[in-house]
């Protein structure tokens, strides 16, 4: 879907008006391309600690622009504040008041990603106060940022350092075009585990995928992104979909399996086709999804259990066919689209909403399972996205879904994509049983 409001304020005359009247003004986000540098203008290290250290020497050994002061009124693509030892509320000061005298030299597009320790993991109540300070702090400065700039955090666990591989790799999606409409988020690294990859622009090379509801929207998005990234790819929909499906799969090179993913055998249905056509099986994204919306006062046996059959019960018995298999077992990749209605709730979505919080809950409880063959299971919750599903939204309804976010916008199938490719890869090897945004710092779920 396009929307128009974007277009129109970002043209001379409605940049004005939108300007004059204290409109939203939602920027056009530079989205990844491939060859596309990874930040414009040098990035700002903040941070007097070794990890700071080691992080700036990473970021250099990159080919990037590393400074570790401010020089004044030099444009920076970003601002990377390392705060990965703090112990007191006070502590925070120092860097963040040395990073906000350079905010105004933000190019457009721009980033600020801090890197810390999850309050969770202390026992010293000043120390968690430290690092839950953090947690405020981000979130209210990636709401101050303009002009398409986001802020994010990586939260990094006990025994993992600013430089860890799933941490730099963190880093390098968190300042790319690939986390455009990722904003106000933070992202654990639960493991040192991960190894970058040989082939930036390939990450996936040699990899086998299978998305469920491929034929269109973010998971035709997904498959897309997935071949860019050098994976080969098994595309799942219903066979009422099959055209659309083959037509996607025809793009993509891959092979098309008609199947309704609530079926008792699919799991094993997904595991033959990607073993025979393939040879192997790495990836699993599970995308499909329904929405059957009524307020719960109004809700039905077939729209509360068809919601509930798609979008988890079928997750989890395909889940249970993987990990039962001796093909799923090197390095596993699992990738759940959940959605913020799961986090915040959404009137009118009470079966839906049940359905998303389940992948969350099911994500986080599986994630030893993988861990034991070395592979992981994550999930992505998208806000706003503009697609067939949002298009049916009554239009007052769909253009505050659209703003009600810090980047006046909603997100587009290519983002959610870019999110899941990343996770799926063998850089985020020790990220497992998180969930990770992709909705702008929607206000819904904040
Ligand atoms: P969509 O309705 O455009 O596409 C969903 C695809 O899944 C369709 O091709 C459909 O045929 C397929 N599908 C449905 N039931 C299936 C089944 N039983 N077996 C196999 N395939 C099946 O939806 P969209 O917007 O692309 O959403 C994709 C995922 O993202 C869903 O899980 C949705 O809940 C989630 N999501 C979407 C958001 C949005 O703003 N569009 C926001 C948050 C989450």
């Amino acid at each position: 879907m396009t929307d128009n409001y974007t277009q129109f304020a970002n043209r001379g005359l409605g940049k004005k008006v939108t300007k004059k009247l204290g409109l939203p003004q939602p920027a056009i986000l530079r989205r990844y391309q491939p060859g596309q540098a990874l930040i414009t203008g040098p990035i700002l290290v903040q941070g007097s600690t070794a990890g700071a250290d080691a992080l700036a020497a990473s970021l250099l050994s990159w080919d990037l622009d590393v400074r570790r002061h401010a020089v004044p009124r030099e444009k920076l693509g970003a601002i990377v504040l390392v705060l990965d030892e703090l112990d007191r509320p006070e502590d925070l000061e120092g860097p963040v008041l040395a990073a906000a005298s350079s905010l105004r030299d933000l190019s457009p597009s721009a980033r600020v990603i801090t890197l810390s320790r999850p309050a969770a993991n202390s026992a010293d109540p000043s120390q968690a106060a430290a690092r839950q300070g953090v947690d405020g702090f981000l979130r209210s400065l990636a709401q101050e940022l303009r002009s398409g700039a986001t802020g994010n955090g990586i939260l990094l666990a006990d025994g993992v350092t600013a430089t860890s591989p799933s941490a730099l790799a963190a880093v390098r999606f968190f300042l790319s075009g690939r986390s455009a409409y990722v904003d106000g988020q933070f992202l654990t690294v639960t493991s040192p585990d991960g190894t970058l990859p040989a082939d930036i622009g390939q990450p996936l090379a040699g990899k086998v995928a299978v998305v469920t509801g491929a034929a269109r929207g973010i998971g035709a998005a997904i498959a897309r992104t997935l071949h860019r990234d050098g994976a080969t790819l098994v595309l799942v929909d219903i066979p009422a979909a099959g055209d659309h499906l083959a037509a996607v799969a025809n793009e993509v090179h891959g092979t098309a399996l008609q199947l309704d993913i609530s079926r008792e055998d699919a799991g094993q249905r997904i595991i033959d086709h990607a073993v025979q056509r393939h040879g192997h099986l790495d990836i699993v994204v599970h995308n499909a999804g329904i929405t059957r919306d009524k307020l719960l006062a109004n809700m039905d046996h077939a729209r509360w259990s068809s919601v509930i059959n798609v979008n988890i019960a079928a997750q989890l018995r395909i889940n249970e066919a993987l990990l039962a298999s001796e093909h799923f077992r090197t390095s596993p990749r699992i990738v759940s689209v959940a959605s913020t209605s799961g986090i915040a709730g959404n009137r009118g979505q009470t079966n839906y909403a049940a359905s998303k919080g389940g992948v969350m809950g099911m994500v986080r409880a599986s994630a030893p399972l993988l861990a034991e063959n070395g592979g992981t299971i994550n999930a992505v919750a998208p806000g706003f996205i503009e697609t067939d599903m949002t298009a049916r939204i009554p239009v007052a309804l769909r253009e505050a879904g659209r703003r009600l976010n810090s980047l006046r916008q909603g997100g587009q199938p290519t983002d959610v994509a870019e999110a899941i490719a990343f996770l799926a890869s063998d850089a985020a090897g020790g990220i497992n049983g998180v969930v990770l945004r992709v909705c702008g710092q929607n206000v819904v779920g904040a």
